[in-house]
């Protein structure tokens, strides 16, 4: 094993938890040396949702030569290699497997120290990155109120120091990326629904659709679900008044454009006032925006606008840092190796760990 580089631990890491093979180079936590992803969304646009079994074994033909390109250009060998990261959990048992099987034999056969790591604290660490060629810049500061919102996930937590998370909120049904994704398809639109949902919105020359705000009185918990029925049956009002019966008509582009618009105005409203609320509550001296809804231009600008107002710096990581991609849990691992902590090499998938301590 090599002495630590001066910039930081250098870490390899790798993230297979869903339909993303991400394996990247990290030095200190924050410097990307390199970050190669490969996507699966073609794979799994025409089931319009992931299949866990296709993703898994799509992994499995992808994730060497993702590594073979991660090392292409970065600079550095397995000689300056620190420590091993992986994603553990949470994720899609399969898909992880194939991530943990990968990196435990890369730390076995090159002999380095082994971590596992939360895919959840991967995306609060993307705001730790910094791309190749970027300054350092400013970290984020403690104590901090987080906002992950993703696929899976969508939640609050308060950090006073690294690794150590208060969960404040998170929603009680389902994700803000998932309410995204069912509503894109409820509108005819591509897979995934989130981008999608973005650019329509963007094309939206009416903006009068109103959908409602699940605000849960005065706790930090969100819920999404009544606003997915309410936007099923508005576009079914929709779709009955301009006389469409086939699945595969489609209301016109303006009709789409503007529920698309109202349906993220509604999402992005509670997201924001929550979020600058508990900032406030937490005396927060940053907040950090992460998960691949956090790739939203609307939710981005609407929060930098809202922090800036209230004097506290917004962190949101480039949106191809928000959605799942190695860097993130590299940045994490770093921290966790820093912090002395080492998996074995039993360590074991966990679909549904939480974020903990
Ligand atoms: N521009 C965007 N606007 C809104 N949503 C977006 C945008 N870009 C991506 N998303 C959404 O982000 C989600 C994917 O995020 P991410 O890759 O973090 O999820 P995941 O890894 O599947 O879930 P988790 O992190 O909870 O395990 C999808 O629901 C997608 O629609
Ligand atoms: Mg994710």
């Amino acid at each position: 094993m090599t002495a630590s580089r001066a910039g930081g631990p250098l870490v390899l890491a790798v993230e297979s938890s869903c339909d993303e093979t991400g394996i990247a180079l990290v030095e200190g936590g924050r410097r990307i040396l390199s970050n190669v992803v490969a996507s699966q969304v073609a794979l799994h646009a025409p089931t319009g949702g992931i299949v866990p079994e296709v993703a898994a074994r799509a992994h499995l033909r992808w994730i060497l030569p993702v590594l073979d390109e991660a090392w292409q250009g970065a600079g550095v060998s397995w000689a300056d290699v620190d420590a091993v990261a992986v994603t553990r959990g949470p994720g899609l048992a399969g898909s992880l497997l194939v991530g943990i099987n990968v990196a435990k034999t890369l730390a076995w056969i090159h002999d380095k120290p082994f971590v596992g790591v939360n895919h959840l604290e991967g995306h609060l660490y993307a705001a730790w990155l910094r791309d190749p060629g970027q300054a350092d810049g400013e970290e984020p500061e403690f104590p901090l109120v987080a906002l992950v919102v993703s696929g899976g996930h969508t939640f609050l937590v308060e950090m006073t120091d690294h690794l150590t998370y208060r969960l404040l909120g998170q929603t009680v049904d389902d994700a803000a990326g998932e309410a995204f994704d069912k509503v894109g398809r409820l509108l005819g639109l591509d897979y995934p629904g989130g981008p999608a949902i973005q650019r329509a919105a963007g094309d939206a020359s009416r903006r009068d659709a109103v959908f409602p705000r699940a605000w849960l009185g005065d706790s930090y918990d969100f819920s999404f679900s009544g606003l997915k029925t309410a936007a099923r049956r508005t576009v079914e009002a929709a779709r009955a008044d301009a006389g469409l019966r086939e699945p595969e008509e489609h209301l016109p582009h303006a009709a789409v454009a503007e529920l698309a618009w109202g349906f993220q105005e509604a999402v992005v409203d509670v997201l924001v006032t929550k979020t600058i609320r508990a900032a406030v509550a937490a005396g927060a001296r940053s907040i950090v925006l992460g998960g691949g809804v956090a790739a939203n231009a609307a939710l981005r600008a609407r929060l930098a606008g809202e922090a800036e107002a209230l004097g506290v710096p917004l962190v949101v990581p480039r949106p191809g840092l928000c959605t799942d991609n190695g860097a993130m849990i590299g940045a994490a691992g770093a921290r966790r190796f820093a912090a002395g902590e080492r998996s074995g090499l039993d360590l074991e998938a966990t679909p549904s760990l939480p974020l903990a301590r």
